[in-house]
């Protein structure tokens, strides 16, 4: 990176530019404003003199100690001009503080012909081949006569260049020290900002081990802490979905692992009817498996992708019990669970008919699969305050508290069942109660099994039983 691009490089560059900036305004404005001041109290100073020496020279106009008098008392030149042209008004000194012909410079000095001319008091600043001069000229009684009064600013310039050049040095110190602070101070955040981008960096390329730390407690920590969350985040997402490859090939493992040795059985000739009946039975039981898993693992696959369509309308509970009673009523004979449908009323719900019908479906098998034969299963339809459920009731052995917890996981299946399923039926289950606005909850004792489906309410059906309150979303 071009170092002058960085961060760092800017942050110092703007403080030193606005350091120099604010020098620059102060420089310009105390440097003319005092040097003004100073200029004007001089040229006041003179003003001041001038009834005194009008008085003075009035008294005794032929007094010739009067200029040296005069000059000792006001420091200043003091040179008294005569007009000798009226236009172009032009004067010419006559007497002076100074020595011989020493005053022959002020012919025709600026301020003296402009007090001629307007027989005015004027005054104003002249540069000289000996410095720079304020000038105060004063009309005389005498008609044509100005009292120029000179005075050298030498002294009240050499206090502005001192204080112009000690402004100079403080701001010269000044822009140093700007530069050191800025510079360490840009040192430190483009460092801690290079550690954030290692820790980005690092997560971008799959290392999810290492904390991203930073204890400030500025906008750069606060940063830091999101990418931390990001990061722990991510390692859980990444852990999870390691864990369902392994588990998802597994499962598909197995059932083709048996598939495999059935097939090289099915070689043997010498196999009997009943025991080749028996092989095909297995089989088709374990391509059923692999079906149904692959149908799972594709809901969830859509589930993950959040591509997964789901109708929003009103769902007959009750029927879709009934219907679910009757579609597994073979299945319950077959494994000897007594199987029934408890109408109490009429629920409408608000969501998916399939989804549910598909969640309702994996209720009742783990119902029949997970408790031993002879266990009654029922299944009933209930409305409450603006929800509608069905449930699943089994009179099964129940489900351990350490069971519960991790039940809706993908793949767990519990330690106490038989390994039919895959352990997907009651993630999917739940995931797909949510994306419909609802959820299940389990109530398990020994000896009573309770899965509910709660589904937010819809419109009352034509069958409601009279007396009931419809239930409104
Ligand atoms: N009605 C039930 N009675 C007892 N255990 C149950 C019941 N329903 C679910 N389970 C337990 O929950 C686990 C997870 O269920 P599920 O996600 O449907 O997976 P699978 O049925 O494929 O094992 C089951 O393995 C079982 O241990
Ligand atoms: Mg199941």
């Amino acid at each position: 990176m071009n170092p002058l691009r960085t961060v760092g490089a800017r942050l110092s560059l703007a403080l030193l530019g606005v350091v120099a900036l604010v020098l620059g305004l102060v420089y310009l404005i105390v440097v003319p404003s005092l040097k003004s001041r100073l200029v004007d109290a001089r040229l006041n100073d003179l003003a001041h003199a001038r009834t005194a020496l009008k008085a003075e020279f009035k008294a005794q106009p032929n007094d010739p100690d009067f200029f040296s008098n005069a000059a000792a008392s006001t420091n200043a030149r003091v040179v008294l001009l005569s007009v000798v042209s009226q236009s172009p008004t032009l004067v010419t000194p006559l007497q002076s503080s100074l020595p011989g012909r020493s005053a022959n410079p002020y012919t025709n000095d600026p301020i003296a012909t402009r007090s001629a001319r307007t027989s005015q008091l004027e005054r104003g600043t002249v540069s000289r081949s000996d410095g720079e001069f304020a000038e105060v000229a004063i009309p005389m009684p005498k008609r044509g006569e100005v009292l120029l009064l000179a005075a050298p600013l030498h002294d009240a310039l050499a206090d502005v260049r001192a204080v112009q050049r000690r402004l100079l040095l403080a701001g010269g110190l000044a822009l140093l020290v700007a530069l050191a602070v800025g510079y360490s101070a840009a040192r430190l955040f483009a460092r801690r900002i290079r550690r954030l981008e290692r820790a980005a960096d690092r997560i971008a390329g799959g290392h999810f081990d290492q904390q991203v730390a930073d204890r400030g407690s500025d906008e750069l920590g606060e940063l830091a802490r999101a990418f931390e969350r990001m990061r722990t985040r991510l390692a859980g997402l990444d852990h999870a979905r390691r864990e369902f490859v392994a588990n998802a090939s597994h499962e598909l493992r197995t059932p083709l692992f048996s598939l495999g040795g059935f097939l090289e059985l099915l070689e043997d000739e010498e196999l009997d009817e009943s025991t080749l009946r028996e092989f095909l039975d297995t089989m088709t039981g374990q391509v059923r498996r692999l079906t149904k898993l692959a149908d799972d693992l594709l809901d969830l696959s859509k589930l993950d992708a959040g591509r997964l369509h789901m109708e929003t309308q009103p769902v007959d509970l009750a029927s879709l019990a009934g219907a679910a009673v009757d579609e597994f009523a073979g299945v319950a004979r077959a494994s000897e669970h007594p199987l029934e449908f408890a109408s109490n009323g009429a629920a409408t719900a608000r969501g998916d008919p399939q989804r549910v019908f598909q969640i309702v479906r994996i209720l009742l098998e783990n119902a029949l699969v997970h408790t031993p034969p002879g266990t009654p299963v029922e299944v009933s339809v209930r409305r409450t305050d603006g929800q509608a459920e069905i449930t699943v009731t089994d009179a099964g052995p129940g489900i351990s508290g350490e069971d519960r917890a991790e039940l809706f996981e993908r793949f767990y299946r519990g330690e106490s069942t038989k390994a039919s399923g895959s352990g997907l039926g009651l993630a999917i289950a739940k995931e797909l109660a949510e994306l419909m606005g609802g959820r299940i909850e389990l109530d398990s004792k020994p000896g009573r099994t309770v899965f509910a489906l709660v589904l937010p309410g819809g419109e009352p059906t034509r069958e409601l039983e009279p007396g009931r309150e419809p239930v409104a979303v």
